[in-house]
């Protein structure tokens, strides 16, 4: 019985310890279970969207995408920032805003304020047409997205490598902020996290031999733990496992273009200039100078979208200078 106590009271302290101390890895593992309904990506009346036809679809070179895989109708501040950010620096490049779902006249009229940039698109892509012909026609074909946990952040996954090995260019999170324009950057480019990761939350591969091998080579990684049902962690997990080997080096502060076989990883400071751990930052009193490598800054939505964002906060005053109309046109209920 002391034993039977005993263990009931460890196990208390270890889930306090846990919820104290883990970072994502431990969100995750506290919402295991999170369950999406994704039905909305399977419906196709009511959409004032225009509908990609992957099949006539071209974009041009060093195209800029975005995939909205949530069933919530529209975008919101934050997510608007990010897609005006990109648009107001990479005037010459194309921004494609991808909605897995439908979204409604009301919410394409409020978005529509972006097209005042002539180089954002807005567009309704369906997963099923969208995969044909790819090494992940199956996984879709099979309803896999559909019984997944964490199904909108699972599709968002799988969508960026699916885009990029189509149609190449650069791929982001709604979650950052674009600060310097991607042509003092190489073609190709994936940044380490921190020294034990790298993220996939911005992602740029060329249509360059390079390119387009590592590409193949992310899908077909992501079909292949399908296949084998490790497919866990399918974002950073298939950019880590498929470096690691092409690096011939698990230890991710050493791979560089050297290492890589010419594939650029290039340092945290230039894509998430702060670390997940320091995210409050972007909620307290701060300067953009502050970070002065930075080219995108990377928000951790995940863990970061239940705070406000205040009056001269870091994030505020990124948005004020890199998405002012945006930023205006919400007031002081941006990101809220
Ligand atoms: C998912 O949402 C749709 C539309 O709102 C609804 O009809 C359907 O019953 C939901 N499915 C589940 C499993 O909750
Ligand atoms: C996935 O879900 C959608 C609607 O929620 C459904 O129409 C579709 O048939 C499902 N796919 C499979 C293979 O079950
Ligand atoms: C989807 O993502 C979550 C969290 O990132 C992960 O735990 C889960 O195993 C993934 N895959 C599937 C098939 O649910
Ligand atoms: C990993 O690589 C870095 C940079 O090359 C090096 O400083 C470090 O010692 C390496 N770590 C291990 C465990 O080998």
């Amino acid at each position: 019985m002391y034993a039977g106590i005993l263990v009931y009271f460890t196990c208390i302290l270890l889930h306090i310890w846990l919820r104290a101390n883990l970072e994502p890895t431990a969100v995750q593992l506290i919402n295991q279970n999170k369950i999406d309904n994704l039905s909305c990506h399977y419906i196709i009346d009511g959409d004032a969207l225009e509908l990609i036809n992957p099949h006539h679809f071209q974009p041009p070179h060093k195209s800029i995408f975005f995939h909205d895989t949530d069933c919530k109708d529209g975008l919101n501040s934050r997510q608007m920032c990010a897609v005006e950010s990109a648009a107001r620096l990479h005037p010459k490049r194309n921004i494609y805003v991808f909605f897995s779902g439908p979204v409604t006249v009301k919410q394409f009229k409020h978005i529509s304020f972006l097209h005042k940039f002539t180089n954002i698109h807005f567009g309704r892509i369906l997963i099923l047409s969208y995969s044909e012909g790819t090494p992940l026609e199956s996984l879709v074909k099979k309803g896999l997205l559909n019984n997944t946990f964490w199904g909108i952040e699972n599709t968002s996954n799988v969508l960026r490598f699916l885009t990029l090995y189509k149609w190449s260019g650069v791929y982001l999170d709604f979650d950052t902020v674009v600060v310097k324009s991607f042509d003092r950057l190489p073609e190709n480019w994936i940044a380490r996290q921190d020294d034990g990761q790298l993220n996939c939350a911005a992602i740029a591969l060329s249509d360059n031999d390079i390119g387009r091998g590592m590409a193949y080579e992310f899908i077909e990684e992501l079909a292949r733990s399908y296949k084998s049902d490790i497919w866990i962690n399918n974002g950073p997990g298939v950019v880590n496992r498929v470096l690691i080997e092409i690096c011939g080096s698990s230890n991710i502060s050493s791979m560089s273009v050297t290492t890589c076989q010419g594939f650029p990883v290039i340092d945290s400071k230039l894509i998430y200039p702060i670390h997940y751990s320091d995210r409050k930052k972007y909620f307290l009193p701060g300067k953009p100078e502050d970070t002065p490598d930075a080219v995108i800054h990377h928000i951790w939505n995940r863990l970061t979208h239940i705070y406000d964002v205040p009056k001269n906060s870091l994030y505020s005053r990124l948005a004020e200078e890199f998405c002012p109309s945006v930023f205006k046109l919400y007031g002081a209920n941006f990101g809220t």
